[in-house]
């Protein structure tokens, strides 16, 4: 199971790199929109070249969403972002344009993550149209009384049923409970906020032991 960091703070993806557990980054607008101090000078340029710094600290894929609607936009948007680095993944939502531009991307041999599936269907589609990633949201999903842990279920049956290659990102991680539901179900990713990456190597009976143990080691000298 591969886990990836969902943030775009560099300081979270250098400690989360630093652990030696992390194999990819996304991110998209909001996640952005925390990191910049000031946004009335936080240009296009400015966010291309945050995605290039962190393209420096980690060798994985990395999601820049579009922030465009048109098929035609997103293209143009996705060429460029896609022309930062080789990791860069370009993140488009499951919209029919969206489809769209993932279907050309595809073809183009440029990586993509089809965000904001919230549907089995959007998933086969995302698959169908050669989406390199699909990103269901458990959290939001679950937000809302529906079972976010269930769609991813039903999409890696799919796509096992039929054998296609888009890995599955499980994302809108709220808990550690999420990322054991999600490696027990089999979903290839889980794209996780830095505080529960940190959560997930926490155990009360870890620092119990570990606490006796540095009491008992006391007794020996130096
Ligand atoms: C990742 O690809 C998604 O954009 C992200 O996990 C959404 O998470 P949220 O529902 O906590 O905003």
């Amino acid at each position: 199971m591969k886990f990836f960091i969902d943030t775009a703070s560099l300081d979270e993806i250098r400690a989360a790199a630093e652990l030696g557990v992390l194999d990819g980054v996304t991110t998209n607008p909001s996640l952005i929109a925390k990191i910049v101090r000031d946004p009335s000078n936080f240009t296009y340029s400015d966010f291309k070249e945050h995605i290039a710094k962190i393209c420096d600290i980690v060798d994985g894929p990395v999601s820049a969403e579009v922030t465009t609607l048109k098929a035609e936009e997103m293209i143009a948007q996705g060429e460029d972002l896609a022309a930062i680095h080789e990791n860069v993944v370009v993140k488009c939502p499951l919209t029919v344009d969206g489809l769209k531009a993932i279907r050309h991307f595809s073809q183009q041999g440029i990586r993509t993550n089809a965000t904001l599936v919230f549907s089995p269907n959007q998933a086969l589609l995302a698959a169908k149209a050669g989406a390199d990633y699909v990103s269901p949201f458990v959290g939001r999903l679950d937000d809302i009384s529906t079972d976010g842990m269930g769609l991813v279920e039903q999409i890696v049956t799919m796509y096992d049923n039929y054998g296609y290659l888009t890995e599955v990102i499980v994302a809108s991680v709220r808990h550690p409970q999420h990322v054991v539901e999600a490696s027990m179900i089999g979903a290839d990713i889980a794209t996780i906020p830095y505080p529960v990456i940190r959560q997930l190597a926490n155990h009360p009976l870890t620092d119990a032991g570990l606490k006796k143990f540095m009491e008992d080691a006391a007794v020996m000298k130096r």
